[in-house]
């Protein structure tokens, strides 16, 4: 009887829904990103967010190193050119001392970095073409925060809320500006070899770091960035360490179930992950090693940074050598034609969908330079780690993966045969692949996608023009009041003066009572 109005109020619901869709999204804004450093790896976590945006229908303007070569309708491009893309560029001889105060050496390499990219953006024609737009004209500016605050001057002259981005753990120099804490004692510095489980001397070293890379930031970087903005757009600007307090919201590429839970005010929005897209088909001969591998397929990728055939022939052969006596299949990223001494079960490829192939599962362990992008597919996938980390934050992910127990280290200068076959004989063992599914299932089930999330922050920020209410008044504060120093100044003080009034009254008693006691002796 009622079968007939079936179709017709599905037909009511349908446009209901359409309705209601389009009046959520509201009108679309225009959205500018800016991302002057020239490491493509950092550019895989900027890139979904903003073609993600303009698929949601958002006008976006990308200033960048890495135009999209299929852009979504409303993403427009404006390619920053002339500078060296940093892909497959760093040699491994580079790695093969390491020294102790290497990452204050890193510091000043990123700092040189960042004062390049800042010259050679803000002379950009890219930027020119953005700085036509008139103030007010962007809904929200989305830039990278990473070794130069140089392009706060841009967001000052074009007059939008920001959304800071780290596509790495947080920098020293990021919690203050966020109104987080720095809390050395089981939060690691990005340069430092360490998880949230330090002994003293870690902690101790950490401590240290923590603090001097955020003085060195404060006293070397900023100034720096500022000389530029302020012989670009006029000396009455702000300096950038203050204008980067304005920043909303800091997206960052980590989550707790891999770096451990921090404690972070709402403005900090984890999106680890963020970069891993739905399954592609593999290739059809890659598919048919993995399927057919019976005893498992080892995966060895050192990132787009690192030449593999770089690597000097004794550490070479001492691979090659190591995987011969083994019953996997190994496929390594290789960079070269041939591979000296090749063994049968070892395939040579220049270029591998390596998330596809790590979330195959006959895929046993993944040989990585613990890069966070690939840490991050295999916290995705749950496949255990052997990780050789030579620079930058390739040391604190590492350490992320071992306090995890998905991950084993292996020593750059100790790479050969023994060692390296040790190392996997360890990563092939059922407890590391039980904590990788563990680590797996968190990190996969969350209440929202992070594309989701990072979606609604945006037009959230927008909406709200910088959502005011999410800053704390604490990034205002000097760190002596933050950590309520001043409060344990005034008990110290308090306190000394009782004690010290004391001992003098004792004294005093004391002394004349021994004083009157010879007297009368
Ligand atoms: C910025 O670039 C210009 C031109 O390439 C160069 O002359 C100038 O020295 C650079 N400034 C800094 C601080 O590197
Ligand atoms: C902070 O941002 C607002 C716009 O969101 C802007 O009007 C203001 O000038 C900014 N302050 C600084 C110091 O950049
Ligand atoms: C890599 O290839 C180049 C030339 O294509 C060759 O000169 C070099 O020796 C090769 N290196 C290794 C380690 O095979």
């Amino acid at each position: 009887m009622w079968s007939p109005l079936v179709p017709v109020f599905l037909l009511i619901l349908t446009l209901a829904g359409s309705d209601l869709l389009e009046v959520e999204a509201g009108a679309p804004l225009k959205i500018l990103g800016l991302f002057p450093h020239p490491g493509v790896s950092h550019f895989h976590f900027f890139h979904p967010i903003m073609r993600g945006l303009a698929e949601a229908g958002h006008e976006v303007s990308v200033v960048s190193h890495f135009p999209d070569k299929h852009p979504a309708i409303r993403y427009k491009d404006y390619p920053l050119t002339g500078t060296d893309k940093l892909t497959n560029s760093v040699d491994l001889k580079f790695f093969e001392k390491r020294t102790f105060y290497g990452h204050f050496m890193e510091f000043f390499l990123l700092h040189e970095w960042g004062k390049q990219a800042c010259n050679s953006t803000l002379r950009s024609e890219a930027l020119q073409q953005i700085l036509k737009r008139r103030p007010g004209y962007f809904d929200v500016i989305i830039m990278e925060q990473f070794n130069t605050d140089c392009m706060m001057g841009v967001a000052h002259q074009l007059q939008a809320p920001v959304i800071g981005l780290s596509s790495c753990v947080m920098m020293p120099w990021h919690y203050e500006r966020m109104g987080a804490p720095l809390i050395p004692s089981h939060v690691p510095a990005l340069f430092m070899a360490q998880s949230q489980d330090m002994d003293f001397g870690g902690r101790l070293a950490n401590w240290f770091s923590t603090h001097a890379l955020n003085w060195m930031y404060k006293l070397i970087s900023v100034p720096a960035a500022d000389a530029l903005v302020q012989y670009k757009f006029g000396h009455d600007l702000p300096s950038v360490g203050e204008m980067v307090k304005n920043t909303s919201v800091f997206f960052v590429n980590q989550h707790y179930s891999l770096s451990g839970p921090k404690p972070m005010p709402p403005n900090v929005i984890e999106l680890g992950g963020i970069h891993i897209q739905k399954s592609k088909p593999l290739p059809a001969d890659l598919q048919r090693l993995l399927d057919n591998a019976e005893e498992g397929v080892i995966l060895i990728s050192w990132g787009s940074m690192i030449r593999a055939n770089s690597l000097s022939a004794s550490k070479r052969d001492g691979i090659v050598r190591a995987v011969a006596r083994l019953k996997q299949q190994v496929i390594w990223k290789w960079e070269n034609e041939t591979l000296p001494n090749q063994p049968p079960n070892m395939h040579i490829m220049k270029w591998l969908p390596q998330r596809d192939i790590l979330c195959h599962p006959n895929v046993k362990v993944f040989m990585s330079h613990g890069g966070l992008m690939g840490t991050s597919e295999a916290a995705y996938c749950g496949v255990p780690v052997v990780a050789t980390p030579m620079y930058g934050d390739q040391f604190v992910n590492t350490a992320a993966l071992v306090q995890r127990g998905m991950g084993t280290i292996l020593n750059f200068e100790d790479i050969g045969e023994n060692t390296v076959m040790r190392a996997l004989k360890k990563a092939l063992d059922k407890k590391y692949y039980d904590a990788a599914k563990l680590v797996s299932h968190s990190y996969n089930h969350r209440p929202q996608q992070a594309l989701q999330t990072a979606l609604w922050w945006v037009e959230h920020v927008a909406h709200t023009g910088g959502a005011p209410l999410l800053k704390p008044s604490a990034v205002h504060l000097s760190r002596f009041v933050y950590y309520s120093l001043d409060c344990y100044a005034i008990l110290a003080v308090t306190l000394g003066t009782i004690i010290a009034s004391w001992v003098w009254l004792i004294r005093r008693c004391c002394g004349s009572a021994a004083t009157g006691k010879t007297k009368r002796d």
